[in-house]
């Protein structure tokens, strides 16, 4: 069967996907950026995932105001990277898994989930700058994406709640499906940040180390936070780790399963307007 061996979570700035498509990891602004992310890459190739099942948020690039699904599954053979104003990234077109895609949506929404499926996605900063950071810069990634978008954008949004009974969901539709795969799950976007207004700029460090904490060892409390804590204390912006719970809530312990190993852990401000956090969780 396929099984979820770790959880994966990361900013998604894209300020750092134009340091690493302009060759600028190594000035002195970036290079203790990059530097959070080399146990990572290492880490990734002894992993070798199949597939990553990847949790992002479209930023009105696939999606507008004409369509606004809550969780849209991208069931394609693949995805084709973005043009967000500038081109596309130089970046490999992303390889899906229409077969686990397909297994997972069945699985989720008979588990009451309405799911949106969209069998053509282009996909933006949110979704390629986790997998640059976490992959580097290759020719072509080495694995298959299914990439989940969230809408954390226009309101109304998700709640932890969901988020959270949604990678539950997400668990046993991977483990249902009869394949020997090796699969991570990653939660991406955040951390505080604003992007906007009066407070554009805010950054939370104290409440974003606290959102870590939790996040490692109380999760299903973490789950309830009402969306305005989030933005009070991590910005308009920060509203985007919702998403973190999703990835957390498809792993073992939150079905009962031994206690998740922290791999690695990482916090650095400034990367553009936000503070950029990463962790991976591994399951026994
Ligand atoms: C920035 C951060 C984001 O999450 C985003 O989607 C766009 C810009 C920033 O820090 O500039
Ligand atoms: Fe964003």
């Amino acid at each position: 069967m396929a099984r979820i061996t770790a959880s994966v979570y990361t900013s998604h700035v894209p300020a750092i996907g134009v340091a690493l498509d302009q060759g600028k990891t190594h000035e002195p602004y970036w290079q203790p950026l990059f530097d959070g992310y080399e146990f990572a890459k290492n880490w990734m190739r002894q992993q070798q995932p199949d597939v990553v099942f990847l949790v992002y948020n479209d930023h009105a690039t696939a999606f507008d105001l004409d369509f606004i699904p809550t969780f849209a599954l991208g069931t394609a053979a693949e995805f084709a990277i973005a043009d967000e104003g500038w081109g596309p990234r130089p970046v490999p077109k992303v390889i899906g898994h229409p077969q686990l895609a397909a297994h997972i949506a069945h699985s989720v929404i008979q588990q009451d989930f309405d799911l949106t499926l969209v069998n053509r996605l282009v996909v933006d900063h949110g979704l390629t700058v986790p997998l640059s950071l976490m992959f580097g810069q290759v020719s072509a990634w080495p694995c298959t994406v299914i990439p989940l978008a969230v809408n954390v954008v226009q309101y109304p949004i998700p709640s932890g709640q969901r988020c959270f009974q949604l990678g539950q969901a997400i668990r046993r539709a991977v483990e249902s499906f009869d394949d020997n795969l090796n699969v991570q799950i990653w939660g991406t976007g955040g951390m505080s940040h604003q992007l906007q207004g009066a407070r554009a700029g805010l950054i939370n460090q104290p409440w974003d180390q606290r959102f870590l904490d939790r996040l490692i060892s109380e999760p299903a409390q973490l789950a309830t936070l009402p969306h305005i804590e989030y933005v009070r204390e991590a910005g308009s912006e920060g509203i985007e780790l919702v998403m973190w719970l999703i990835a957390r809530g498809a792993m073992d312990d939150i079905a009962g399963g031994p206690t998740v190993t922290v791999r690695q852990r990482f916090y650095h401000v400034p990367a553009s307007n936000t503070a950029v956090g990463h962790l991976i969780l591994e399951n026994s």
